[in-house]
């Protein structure tokens, strides 16, 4: 199995071997990598919709790896006996979801040694909601497929100081650490407060949020300008 750059990075942001399940697995070619690649002792492959589980079991028996990956039909978590697996893979789905997941099932996800989250869109709220909820973010990539930027969260229970709101927002490890895509990123964010700024300015150039926003590319700029240093 070949996997396309996203799924590939969240692979190596996993502790592999080990024990773990993909879910919202979709077509299951995550957990069919893992099982031709690695030694994991249990692979299991979840989705809460009855044809994409259908899909990844005939990629699964294509790929000859059914005695590895099983696959659970049932929503996040909840298709979990506590102490099964170590690690969790929740990708490809927006925020809110990703949150929806972990708050049905907070205990076991408390239980768990790594998650690593990969949303669609609202990564900000994600990092707010799992510093609010014991959770530490650990590690944090980026990675750029068919043109587009994803980020990859990676979080496990346990207490977490941020400095502020502005941290959350763009990453507190992407803040420190040196990926290669931070320029993309940073400019990316840039493009997007600028747009709203323009927005807003049409009909209230007087909002107090033209300034937060303004504020807000001075400090990425000052972050570009140390790190060029
Ligand atoms: C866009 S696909 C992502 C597939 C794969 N994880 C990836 O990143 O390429 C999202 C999948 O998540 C599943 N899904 C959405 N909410 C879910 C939930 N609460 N529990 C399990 N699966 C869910 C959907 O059925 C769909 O197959």
């Amino acid at each position: 199995m070949r996997l396309s750059p996203r799924l590939a990075k969240i692979v190596d942001l996993l502790i592999l071997p080990s024990r773990v399940i993909d879910v919202g697995t979709d077509h299951g070619y995550l957990p069919i990598y893992i099982a031709e690649n690695t030694a994991s002792s249990k692979i299991i492959a979840s989705d809460y919709n009855k044809q994409p589980c259908e899909a990844a079991l005939n990629h699964i028996q294509q790929a000859g790896v059914e005695d590895k990956v099983e696959v659970r039909h049932g929503s996040g978590l909840s298709v979990l006996n506590r102490g099964e697996v170590d690690q969790v893979v929740i990708a490809g789905m927006g925020s809110r979801t990703i949150i929806g997941i972990l708050e049905a099932d907070y205990d076991l996800a408390q239980s768990l040694e790594r998650l690593v989250l990969q949303p669609m869109a609202g990564s900000s709220s994600l990092r707010k909601w799992l510093v609010d909820n014991n959770f530490k973010i650990i590690d944090e990539a980026l990675v750029k497929e068919e043109d587009k930027l994803y980020q990859i969260i990676v979080a496990q229970p346990g207490k977490m100081e941020v400095k502020d709101d502005f941290e959350l927002k763009i990453g507190p490890i992407l803040l420190k650490k040196n990926d290669e895509l931070l320029e993309d990123y940073f400019n990316e964010l840039k493009d997007e407060w600028q747009k709203i700024i323009n927005k807003i300015a049409e009909n209230s150039p007087d909002n107090q949020k033209i300034e937060i926003l303004k504020r807000r590319i001075k400090r990425l700029e000052e972050i570009e300008l140390k790190m060029e240093r």
